[in-house]
């Protein structure tokens, strides 16, 4: 256990440090009374137990090792949500543009969804921290979605625990006939984007009008 605490130490640094930047790009919309492309953020690290499944999935020595968290490559992992689908493209730019990560590997689970009905942008990026033994590069998996399609995500994620997996004929139907409601809530809420962005700018103000200390913490820390 010991060993493994050591191991895992720089990805739970890595995710602290994540979810303090990601979400300080919310707030620094926020203080140019911009509308941001990010609504909220959370982050975790894998449970052991969940490290155990997925090395035997792999066929990976189940070990605390550089080589399993690079093979694994969600030890660490953060979630950004958006309001809009077209927010994801500006998180995934500003991403790219960052210069304490860089960027090894982009997959669009939204252009082109899982069977499942699974929607997400994923990235997965190398993370330098600093530790009291130097630096230390690791991988952090960062998944870029709509709420709706993490209502999906999530309730599909617990049915899958439920089920491992294995679903029913007609949940898997419900799930799918779900992800392509989530899908069309995705494109009314665009249609009428502008509308709810005038709204949206108009209660900050008056939010920031009425009470000043109130502003900024909008933030909502789901772990
Ligand atoms: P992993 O071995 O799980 O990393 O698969 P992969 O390397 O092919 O990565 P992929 O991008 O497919 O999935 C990585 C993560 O995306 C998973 O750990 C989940 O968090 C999420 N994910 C992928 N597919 C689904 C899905 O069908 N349902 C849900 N709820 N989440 C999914
Ligand atoms: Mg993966």
């Amino acid at each position: 256990m010991g060993q493994w605490e050591i191991f895992l130490s720089p990805y739970k640094q890595a995710v602290d440090e994540l979810k303090v930047k990601l979400k300080g790009m919310r707030s620094q919309f926020g203080i140019v009374n911009a509308n941001s492309p990010i609504e909220f953020v959370t982050g975790r690290v894998k449970p052991l137990a969940s490290i155990y499944d997925k090395s035997l999935e792999k066929g990976l020595a189940f070990e605390p090792s550089k080589r399993l968290g690079d093979e694994l490559g969600d030890i660490a992992g953060l979630r950004i949500m958006c309001q809009f689908v077209d927010d994801i493209s500006t998180v995934t730019e500003l991403i790219r543009q960052r210069k304490d990560m860089r960027v090894v590997e982009e997959r669009d689970y939204i252009t082109h969804n899982k069977p499942s009905g699974y929607r997400s942008y994923h990235m997965i990026v190398e993370y330098p921290v600093e530790t009291i033994q130097g630096k230390k590069v690791v991988l952090a998996e960062i998944q870029i979605r709509t709420l709706a399609m993490n209502f999906w995500a999530s309730i599909e994620h617990s049915l899958n625990y439920k089920y491992k997996g294995m679903f029913p004929e007609e949940i898997k139907n419900r799930l799918q006939s779900a992800a392509e409601a989530a899908f069309r809530l995705d494109e009314e809420m665009s249609s009428i984007r502008s509308e709810i962005q005038e709204a949206q700018a108009y209660f900050s103000e008056y939010k920031e009008a009425s009470n000043p200390n109130l502003l900024s913490e909008k933030e909502r820390d789901t772990q």
